[in-house]
């Protein structure tokens, strides 16, 4: 095993070093490839991936909406990223698949053929450190606004639509802060380059509503589990002023979960505040995998 593990393309685990793509191919020159990023989580009887099932989900609505089609089904997809996990004997860490076409594209912009998959363990390292709760970031508005649902569809985890993402962080570590968030071009609050936000006014938590966001799979399950742990929550539509005057705001994603801000532009705020503090806390138990009430959230490897 060479020391970065062996990737699974398209049925067959292959060194590292050898998952590759023509330069000229459609995936790469036209920036089409679709993808998709879950954690490997340690429980006691062994490892377990959360919501494969939703992410595969995702996966597969990308696709839909980029008129794409996935070469695998999703129990194929899951019994090869389970082998994928196996291969690599990967702990904590993240499972990546990127769907693709390798096929070169030199002069068709429309491809027919099925895509590729390749699926990364990637484990838990010095370079990639997961579930920094405790580490509060800083964040401001984006010059850069979301992209329009009508140019591509926000909804499909799609490469070319990360330039929007890339430009976001780029101009907030410009300007001296951790993250940009970006307005919609309605400007009202979309979402962060990779990273939901989330802010809470008088002990109400509040997201933007899909549509104009990612269907992120931690979104999603802070607004399932929030119920359940008492607190109230509201898809809805922000407005920027919102996140002047919130008390609290976090961000969140699978690479860190909860995120919480401290500064936000010019303000300082409590970081972690009360209600992130009680979903930080939730989080922290839950990916031990011995939350009875989200058991079916983990898939074992
Ligand atoms: C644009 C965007 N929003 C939100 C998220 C968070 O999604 P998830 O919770 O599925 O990691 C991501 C993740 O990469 C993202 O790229």
């Amino acid at each position: 095993m060479t020391e970065k593990g062996k990737v699974w393309v398209n049925g067959t685990l292959i060194p590292w070093e050898q998952a590759t793509v023509p330069l000229l191919s459609h995936g790469f020159s036209r920036g089409s490839a679709i993808f998709e990023v879950f954690g490997v989580h340690q429980g006691a009887t062994g490892i377990f991936a959360f919501r494969m099932d939703e992410h595969l989900k995702r996966l597969e609505n990308s696709a839909r909406l980029l008129e794409m089609e996935l070469a695998y089904s999703t129990a194929e997809m899951m019994a090869a990223v389970k082998e994928t996990a196996r291969a690599n004997h990967i702990g904590r860490g993240l499972i990546k698949m990127m769907a693709y076409w390798s096929e070169e594209a030199v002069i068709h912009l429309v491809l027919n053929s099925k895509l590729d998959l390749a699926i990364f363990a990637i484990p838990e390292s010095e370079n990639l450190k997961l579930d920094q709760m405790d580490k509060p970031i800083s964040a401001c508005f984006s010059k850069w606004r979301k992209i329009h649902p009508e140019t591509v569809p926000v909804g499909a985890k799609a490469c070319s639509n990360y330039l929007n993402s890339y430009l976001t962080r780029k101009d907030a570590n410009n300007r001296g802060f951790d993250i940009g968030i970006m307005k919609g071009t309605d400007g009202f609050l979309a979402e962060g380059s990779t990273e939901s936000v989330f802010i809470v006014k008088d002990g109400i938590l509040k997201t933007p509503p899909l549509g104009r966001v990612l269907n992120s799979i931690s979104r999603k399950s802070i607004l399932e589990a929030a119920p359940v742990l008492g607190i109230p929550c509201l898809e809805t539509i922000i407005a920027p002023e919102e996140l002047l005057t919130a008390d609290e705001m976090f961000t969140a994603h699978t690479g860190v979960k909860i995120h919480s801000i401290n500064r936000f532009e010019d303000r300082t705020l409590q970081a972690p505040g009360p209600v992130s503090k009680k979903l930080i806390a939730f989080v922290e138990q839950l990916v031990r995998v011995n939350d009875d009430r989200f058991k079916h959230w983990f898939q074992p490897l």
